[in-house]
């Protein structure tokens, strides 16, 4: 699949250092020999995510993630493997190239390049003759020639095929068309799927065209957007919408506005509020959380000033506190969105209202009037508030927070924390609960898993003498257990150093890997290698004849029911006995 060659790949994975790289996003203190921080990958409020600096990988004894620098980048900022070197590379100033073999080139610039095209056809289209509608409708909303351009605004015209015969389409493969959510395909062709919209193309972190939204603009089709689905280049949850033509301005000003509409996004950055992003379709997640909390951790909601929208900000607001982000809630006057705002009161008006944004409580307390409210609603409310409250992992946040709430309120202490014991024992569905593994190497509780697992850490200890120990004595057929077979015979292999970070990111399987890296972070080793290999060695050969003497008991029992003859069963079982006795010797 990737195209970088192997060699670059080991120089950046052996150049990287996995603290620096989680460290960007987490924050580690040292334990030992180890690291710990909050993990990135599930909610939780004491440190489990460990880092070791000395294999240079990580485990999560909460959730179990696990793996190295370049995998841990590749989940977290959800992106392809050769992506994650890239980024790695640049970091370390090592050039990462790919390879140019046409034949196998990568499916992911394949599908750049497709998305690419694309939007040079919409833009063409957009400022043809067959344009003018489209173009007339966007500069009636007050849209620039300037900026249409900047964001490649375009326009899918009413065809069925002109964007499948642009990209010729026909001759690319199904996997690929599919892939690239821009066209259908059935037994009588391929067919675009934007006709008729304005095309508003998405750009990940470095600006490149990874999906579209299209907006109708002359019928009343009653779906406004219909949007790319989720593809290999795209996924949803966490992008936002226009970050990488804002993150400088973001950084710089220490604060991002959130919208809610691409329009309301190139309304504001055309008069010139620039520190500015839009979620655009989907709710704002904990993965959009995370990416804004390296740009700034303060931002402001600036939603519709309706009741979704009003909605929808408190949802938003209570999912970037909990990853540290502090916001304030600017709604534009009743009725009206970002967009319509700042074009008609003008970018003075509307800068002015975002600096004076409601703190976020606040305007949780006017939009439910919450100071109004009596009796059982005024409890009710209490509660769900201080449920979302206690989901808030940081305690300095969530200690100011119960005050104004206790203050504003009035509250007292005493019954604060009743509320707040109370919440913690109610689970909320904004709670996220670590995802259940079976995969998990607790999960490895039986005899025979216990000892394959205690081969496997003698393999992996870094002194030659325990591998060599084990290497004399068992082979990778006495292991069962098929990821610990695939393990054990890689680490045979291994010449005298064990690479633990190629070793883990050798498995391109997560669940795979996050086992593996979940064995290889542990060190230590129950009893004397001697010991252990004896012990293990016996569990191992013991079990298939076991099985086997038990098959044959089975076999015994029912043959002499029938009054069969039984007197070779009854000899191989004595054999077996035998066998069994001798290993325990
Ligand atoms: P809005 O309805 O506010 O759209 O939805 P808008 O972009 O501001 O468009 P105008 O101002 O009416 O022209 C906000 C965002 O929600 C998503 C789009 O990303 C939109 O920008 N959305 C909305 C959809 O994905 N599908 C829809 O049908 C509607
Ligand atoms: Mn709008």
């Amino acid at each position: 699949m990737a195209q970088i060659p192997q060699d670059t790949i080991n120089h950046v994975r052996d150049t990287a250092n996995i603290v620096d790289i989680v460290s960007e996003v987490v924050e580690l203190k040292k334990r030992g020999g180890n690291y710990f921080g909050l993990c990135p990958f599930h909610n939780e409020k004491t440190p489990s995510f460990s880092v070791a600096p000395a294999k240079q990988i990580y485990h999560c004894f909460g959730c179990g993630a696990g793996g190295n620098a370049i995998t841990f980048l590749m989940e977290y900022e959800r992106i392809p493997f050769p992506e994650a070197v890239q980024t790695i590379g640049q970091r370390y100033g090592i050039q990462v190239d790919f390879t140019q073999d046409d034949k196998s080139r990568d499916i992911y610039s394949k599908l750049y390049e497709l998305h690419e095209v694309t939007t040079q056809l919409y833009q063409d289209n957009l400022f043809s003759p067959r344009g003018e509608k489209a173009l007339a409708y966007l500069k009636s909303r007050g849209f620039s020639e300037d900026i249409i351009k900047q964001f490649k605004l375009g326009l899918a015209i009413d065809t069925w095929n002109q964007l499948s015969k642009h990209t010729n389409a026909e001759n690319i493969s199904t996997d690929i068309i599919l892939k690239t959510g821009l066209f259908s395909r059935t037994d009588k062709g391929t067919f675009d799927r934007f006709r008729s919209r304005i095309m508003v193309p998405i750009f990940n972190r470095s600006g490149k065209v990874i999906a579209f939204g299209g907006r109708i603009f002359e019928d009343d089709d009653p779906a406004k957007y219909k949007n790319s689905p989720e593809t290999p280049l795209y996924k949803k949850s966490g992008i936002f919408y226009g970050a990488h033509a804002t993150r400088d301005s973001i950084r710089k000003d220490g604060s991002a506005i959130i919208v809610e509409g691409y329009f309301d996004f190139l309304q504001l950055y055309q008069a010139g509020i620039t520190n500015v992003v839009a979620v655009s379709g989907t709710a704002l997640t904990e993965n959009h959380a995370r990416n804004l909390k390296k740009l700034s951790n303060k931002a402001i909601l600036f939603y519709d000033a309706d009741n979704a929208g009003g909605k929808a900000a408190i949802k938003s607001g209570f999912v970037l506190l909990k990853s540290g982000i502090e916001s304030t809630v600017v709604s534009p006057p009743q009725g009206k969105d970002p967009d319509d705002w700042v074009l008609e009161a003008g970018k003075e008006t509307v800068q002015k209202a975002i600096k004076n944004g409601q703190p976020f409580l606040d305007f949780h307390f006017s939009f439910y009037k919450a100071e109004k409210l009596k009796g059982v609603d005024r409890s009710d409310y209490v509660k769900e508030l201080l449920q979302e409250i206690t989901n808030i992992t940081d305690g300095i946040i969530q200690d100011d927070l119960l005050r104004t709430v206790g203050d504003r309120l009035h509250i007292r202490d005493k019954d604060l924390e009743k509320y707040m014991r109370q919440a913690q024992r109610r689970p909320s569905h904004f709670r996220d609960e670590p995802p259940t593994r079976e995969k998990r190497i607790f999960s490895f509780s039986s005899v025979d898993q216990r000892a394959q697992l205690e081969l496997i850490r003698l393999l992996a200890s870094d002194d030659p003498n325990h591998r060599q120990l084990v290497k004399t004595h068992i082979s990778s057929d006495d292991f069962i257990e098929p990821i610990l077979k695939k393990l054990a015979t890689k680490l045979m292999g291994k010449a005298m150093i064990i690479d633990h970070s190629a070793l883990a990111e050798s498995f391109s399987d997560k669940d795979e890997r996050d086992i593996v890296t979940e064995i290889l972070i542990q060190e230590e080793i129950h009893g004397t290698p001697e010991q252990i290999v004896k012990d293990c060695l016996n569990i191992l050969k013991s079990k298939p004849i076991k099985e086997k003497i038990q098959a044959l008991r089975l076999l015994i029992r029912e043959k002499e029911a029938s009054d069969g003859n039984v007197e070779d069963e009854i000899k191989k079982v004595i054999e077996l006995q035998n066998t069994l006795n001798e290993l325990s010797n």
